[in-house]
């Protein structure tokens, strides 16, 4: 098409000014080229800084979010008279929920729930292993079995148990790799500490004031 524009004779005296152009669009095949391997180039820089930017949104490990979505105490039994030590024995069922905020699975093992009371273990659990799905929601149910036996503060256990109000803390901690596609594993732990009262005075023995952080 270029060849023929050339033979085309040009209209005597008059200047067009796309001549040059066209002719600049017939340069040698050497310099096409060239501008080709540029442009490639230019496509290879922009696609890897593309995935560079992927990778660095997407794959950011970020830590799992937990919160603890119901807990509830069963078989409670307490004493608190002259005749005996002051104990009690109860358990408590937990339900904790784990988001993974990541687009790769959550793996996590040795994950444990304790229960404490004035900053002594009375209980303990083990959950073990498991896996959250990218993106996804887990609902792990635990049962903590609570005993006071462990307590040598008998006195500040008979006044807490007369006056109604136990005060208990539950930490749990889920500790894992953030996986992402097998290439990058980062290890993340979600951990969670509540404090709450159990209510002796009310019949259901009531859990009040839970607070988590
Ligand atoms: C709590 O359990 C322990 C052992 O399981 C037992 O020895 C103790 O008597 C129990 N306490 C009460 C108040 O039932
Ligand atoms: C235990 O006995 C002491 C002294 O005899 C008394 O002051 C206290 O109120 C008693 N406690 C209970 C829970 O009965
Ligand atoms: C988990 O616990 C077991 C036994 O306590 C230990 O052998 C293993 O190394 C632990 N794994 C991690 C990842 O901490
Ligand atoms: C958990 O929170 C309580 C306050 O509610 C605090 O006294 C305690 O030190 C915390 N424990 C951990 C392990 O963060
Ligand atoms: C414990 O529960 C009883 C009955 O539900 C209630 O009257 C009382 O106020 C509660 N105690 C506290 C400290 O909230």
């Amino acid at each position: 098409m270029a060849e023929d524009n050339q033979m085309v004779p040009l209209p005597p005296l008059k200047l067009n000014p796309r001549n040059d152009e066209e002719f600049a669009a017939v340069k040698p095949q050497q310099e096409k080229s060239s501008k080709c391997l540029v442009y490639l180039l230019a496509g290879i820089v922009i696609l890897s800084a593309i995935f560079l930017v992927f990778a660095l949104v997407v794959m950011r490990p970020r830590t799992p979010h937990l919160e603890l979505s119901l807990v509830s105490v069963k078989n409670l039994v307490y004493t608190n008279n002259n005749a005996s030590f002051p104990s009690f024995n109860m358990t408590l069922e937990a339900e904790f929920s784990i988001e993974n905020p990541n687009f790769g699975m959550f793996k996590f093992e040795n994950s444990t729930a304790n229960v404490l009371y004035g900053g002594t273990t009375v209980g303990k659990a083990i959950i073990g292993k498991g896996l959250v799905r990218a993106r996804g929601k887990e609902k792990i149910k635990v049962k903590v079995d609570v005993r006071s036996y462990r307590l040598s503060d008998t006195e500040k256990l008979s006044k807490d148990i007369n006056s109604g109000i136990l005060k208990l803390n539950s930490l749990a901690k889920f500790s894992g790799k953030v996986k992402f596609w097998q290439i990058v594993k980062k290890r993340r732990t979600a951990s969670i500490n509540c404090s709450m009262s159990l209510n002796l005075t009310s019949h259901a023995f009531e859990l009040q004031d839970l607070i988590c952080s």
